[in-house]
């Protein structure tokens, strides 16, 4: 059996991590052969396919990024998009393919898959927005870098006596804002599912400076307050619609400044929260998917996502995983109420 490896979407610590394991379990276990599709989708797209072994995945499990390269391309909003897709498989003999993406990506191995296309999903993300799974791997290295940088951002803030404003990554989901923003201590952190009022943004601020600490905000690029527009830099879209974001954070510590007559700094994390080496826990949870989606692809159980329950890798119908986004639950959020101003 021949089985086509993809990664799409954001680049995300821990893909080379799961190709490896797919690779290694799948060549010494079940003796398939393997081929790597270039740039997610539109190596598909465009025929270009590399061959793929296991001395080509030695030593590539610490490494961040992908060895496969990877793009935001959606093959249905190409002409022939899908014969494409079709004619590439067949032309180098893949029989089922897997799939290493986020929301986007797994979103048009979903639609593939109700077409015919067989193949086996795996949830990557830092944003961690992927249903159906406790978590994408990703996440916790992004958490531990933006943990980090809070850390850090505090000791300036308090020889300073500023505001700093953290703005994460996070475009419909503040799981990293809210879980590196309470490991490092931030006194207001700001999700895209709660917009927030930005007169109480600066009562938490004042706060914080009449008890003689600086405070920290963590917001995610997502963030929007109350009732005004999304504040972006930039607004051309990527193939699947979505706007590029960044620009909350500088806008908020404008608003602290003027409002509060204090200074207030904004630092933007940005990729630096994807790049880089993933985590121990990262790279566990990638070579689990790796081994499980492999053995899905043996059994013939197509058309599912590997996903983490608990402590178990379990298969879920692409369907599920990819019906909508996983986001923050109000009451999770509200657990920590009494760190917040
Ligand atoms: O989907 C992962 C992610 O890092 C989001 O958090 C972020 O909004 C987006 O990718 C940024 O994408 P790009 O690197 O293509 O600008």
């Amino acid at each position: 059996m021949r089985v086509g490896v993809l990664t799409g979407g954001g680049d995300c610590p821990g893909l080379n991590a799961v190709i490896r394991s797919i690779v290694r379990k799948g060549v010494q276990e079940y003796g398939f052969d393997f081929v790597g599709v270039r740039d997610g989708w539109l190596g598909l797209l465009r025929g270009e396919v590399i061959p793929l072994d296991i001395p080509r995945v030695r030593g590539i499990l610490p490494r961040g990024g992908t060895i496969l390269g990877s793009s935001r391309t959606n093959p249905f909003k190409h002409e022939d998009g899908l014969l494409r897709v079709r004619d590439t498989l067949a032309t180098h003999d893949v029989d089922a393919l897997v799939v290493i993406g986020g929301e986007d990506t797994l979103g048009v191995a979903t639609e593939l898959s109700r077409r015919g296309i067989p193949l086996v999903g795996v949830p990557k993300t830092i944003d961690n927005d992927v249903s159906g799974t406790d978590y994408t791997f990703g996440f916790d290295t992004a958490v531990g870098i933006a943990t980090e940088a809070i850390d850090r951002l505090h000791t300036t803030a308090e020889s300073h006596m500023r505001a700093l404003v953290v703005e994460v990554m996070g475009r419909h989901s503040g799981w990293i804002a809210l879980h590196a923003g309470v490991a490092g201590g931030a006194n207001v952190i700001l999700i895209p599912e709660r917009p927030f009022d930005i007169d109480q943004v600066c009562e938490q601020v004042k706060n914080r400076f009449k008890i003689n600490y600086a405070p920290i905000v963590v917001v995610a690029e997502g963030a929007v307050p109350k009732e005004g527009q999304m504040v972006l830099k930039d607004k051309s879209l990527d193939e699947f619609g979505h706007v590029r974001l960044s620009g909350i954070g500088e806008w908020l510590a404008q608003e602290i400044s003027e409002r509060t007559g204090k200074d207030a700094r904004t630092t933007v994390l940005g990729h630096i929260q994807r790049g880089g080496t993933p985590s121990a826990f990262d790279r566990w949870l990638a070579t689990r998917f790796g081994l499980h989606a492999i053995d899905a692809v043996k059994d013939g159980d197509l058309g599912v996502m590997v996903a983490l329950r608990g402590t178990l890798v379990v298969r879920v119908p692409l369907d599920d995983a990819t019906a909508r986004n996983k986001v923050v639950d109000p009451s999770l959020y509200d657990e920590f109420e009494v760190f917040f101003g």
